[in-house]
C-alpha cells in the first residue's frame, strides 16, 4: 500500500492570518488541504462559506478537499468547484438520491467523496460504493474540531475495506475527527488512507513539525 495522505483542517487555523497557515502548509509535507463548510442546519455550526474558500485557493499550493457538512448539497456544488475544490465531500445522510449527487460531482470534473456520521453504518454504501472515489469516516459528530476521537472508528475502516475489497472497488478511507498521532498508527493498520488533523497541528508549538510526524507514522 502507498504512503498516507495528510489533510490539516484549515477550521482550527488562523481565520485573521490565513495566509499564514495557507504558507505553512504549502510549505509542510501535508498533501491536502481539508476544508469544513458547515450550514448552521446539517451541523450545529457555521464555519466559513465560499467566499473565504476562494480567498484560500489563491495561495493554495496543494489540492482542496472540501468536506459539505450542509443540507442538500446539489445546490452548492458548480460554486464549491468554482472556488477550487479537487475532491468534494457530501453527506450521506443529507443526500436523498445519493447516486445522483456524486454524478453530479463527477461531471464537474471533481472527486466525489461520501462522509459518514459516527452512527451511520458503513453497510449502507452496499450499493454506491462502485461509484465513491473517497469515504470520509467521521470519528467525531461533525460540526466542531478539538473534540475526542471515537474508538469504534477501526471497525468501521476494516468493514468497508472488506466491502470494497469484496466489490472489487478501490476507494480512499479518509479519518476525520480527533486524529493525532497517538491513534493515527493504528488507523493506518486498520486500512486508513488519509488522515484529517486540525487541532492536533494548529493548536501544536510547531505545525509544520507536527504535519512531519503525523506523515512519517507508520502503521502498528
Ligand atoms: C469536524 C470537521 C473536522 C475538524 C477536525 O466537523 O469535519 O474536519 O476540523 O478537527 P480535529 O482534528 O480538531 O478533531
Ligand atoms: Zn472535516
Amino acid at each position: 500500500s502507498q504512503k498516507h495522505l495528510i489533510a490539516p483542517s484549515i477550521l482550527a487555523a488562523d481565520f485573521a492570518d490565513l495566509k499564514k497557515d495557507i504558507q505553512m502548509v504549502n510549505e509542510s509535507e501535508a498533501d491536502w488541504f481539508h476544508i469544513d463548510i458547515m450550514d448552521g442546519v446539517f451541523v450545529p455550526n457555521i464555519s466559513f462559506g465560499f467566499p473565504v474558500m476562494q480567498a484560500i485557493a489563491k495561495h493554495a499550493k496543494k489540492p482542496l478537499d472540501v468536506h459539505l457538512m450542509i443540507v442538500d448539497p446539489d445546490r452548492y456544488l458548480q460554486i464549491c468547484k468554482d472556488s477550487g475544490a479537487e475532491i468534494i465531500t457530501v453527506h450521506y445522510e443529507a443526500c436523498t438520491h445519493l447516486h445522483r449527487t456524486l454524478a453530479a460531482i463527477k461531471e464537474l470534473g471533481c472527486k466525489a467523496g461520501v462522509a459518514l456520521n459516527p452512527h451511520t453504518p458503513v453497510s449502507l454504501l452496499k450499493d454506491i460504493i462502485q461509484d465513491i472515489d473517497l469515504v470520509c469516516l467521521m470519528s467525531v459528530n461533525p460540526g466542531f474540531g478539538g473534540q475526542k476521537f471515537i474508538e469504534r472508528t477501526y471497525s468501521k475502516i476494516k468493514e468497508l475495506r472488506a466491502l470494497a475489497a469484496d466489490q472489487n472497488t478501490d476507494l480512499l478511507i479518509e479519518i476525520d475527527g480527533g486524529v493525532g498521532t497517538s491513534n493515527a498508527g493504528k488507523l493506518l493498520a486498520a486500512g486508513a488512507d488519509v488522515l484529517v488533523a486540525g487541532s492536533f497541528v494548529f493548536t501544536s508549538a510547531n505545525p509544520m513539525e507536527t504535519v512531519k510526524e503525523l506523515k512519517a507514522v507508520n502503521p502498528n
